[in-house]
């Protein structure tokens, strides 16, 4: 089984799609931020059996991270061995331009640094060792081939590759805050992804990650815009079919490399 989570429609593309509502899974969270349902969704796409989340847990929503974090050991005790996180990011990097996709090779912990970590606490051996290695996070081969399809589909021209961070939000950044995530090798900023790819490795996940970049990181006091969570929306919806196609055909590729390994 394939895992595929998304904030938002891909979930539409699952065919003869079960659903259920946070609501009724015990201690599951519930997603309070709009444009953000709230449900699993369960079915294939393109025969591959996928459980999705419609909706995800942010920090910034009062969850610790761990329990940001709850759906992806529930979806590894389900049998998933793959995840795809997808997320809405500003693009750091001035070569990015809105509605680019960004292949995530790595990332850094920003909130880590704090000590604030999903696995922070007594570890449970049953899902991975203590100290677990990061540096694989985002498996090579998944993102060697999400270049293959990207020429495919002819979209390589908006498809990058390059590091995401996560801050705790729910305040976009200062222009100063910007400015030192650049220096240290930021690509494009958002508010989730790293805990959740943090756990899956843990459990031994094989983790892809893609972030949509919504809006440009103003890194200048001179500049007039201002980062808005309505154009973060509106480029979401912009990217929607392209985003749900190139992600379903990953599903597919994956699922094939994945079933040739022992
Ligand atoms: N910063 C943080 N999170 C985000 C941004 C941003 O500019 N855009 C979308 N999510």
């Amino acid at each position: 089984m394939g895992a595929y989570w998304k904030d938002g429609s891909l979930a539409e593309s699952i065919m003869d799609a079960e659903s259920i509502p946070y609501e009724e899974i015990p201690n599951f969270p519930v997603s309070t931020v709009e444009g953000h349902h709230g449900r699993l969704v369960f079915g294939r796409l393109d025969g591959v059996s996928v459980v999705a989340m419609q909706g995800r847990f942010h920090y910034y929503e009062g969850y610790p991270l761990w329990k940001c974090c709850l759906p992806v050991r529930v979806m590894k005790l389900l049998g998933v061995k793959t995840l795809i996180a997808t997320n809405a990011a500003g693009g750091l990097n001035p070569s990015y331009k809105i509605g680019d996709l960004m292949i995530v090779k790595d990332h850094i912990n920003m909130m880590g640094f704090a000590g604030n970590n999903p696995l922070h606490g007594p570890n449970d051996e049953r899902f991975g060792p203590r100290f677990p290695p990061m540096s694989k996070a985002y498996n090579y081969e998944y993102r060697k081939l999400a270049k293959e399809v990207a020429k495919e589909y002819n979209i390589e021209n908006i498809v990058r590759e390059g590091v995401y961070t996560c801050l705790g939000g729910p305040n976009f950044e200062t222009v100063a805050e910007l400015n030192m995530l650049k220096m240290v090798g930021v690509d494009a900023v958002g508010m989730s992804t790293v805990h959740e790819v943090i756990t899956a490795r843990h459990c031994d996940l094989n983790v892809f990650a893609l972030s949509l970049i919504t809006n440009e990181c103003v890194t200048s006091y001179e500049a007039d815009e201002q980062a808005n969570h309505e154009e973060v929306l509106d480029v979401g919806r912009m990217r929607q079919d392209v985003l749900r196609k190139f992600v379903s055909r990953l599903v597919t590729k994956f699922h094939q490399i994945d079933s040739a390994s022992p």
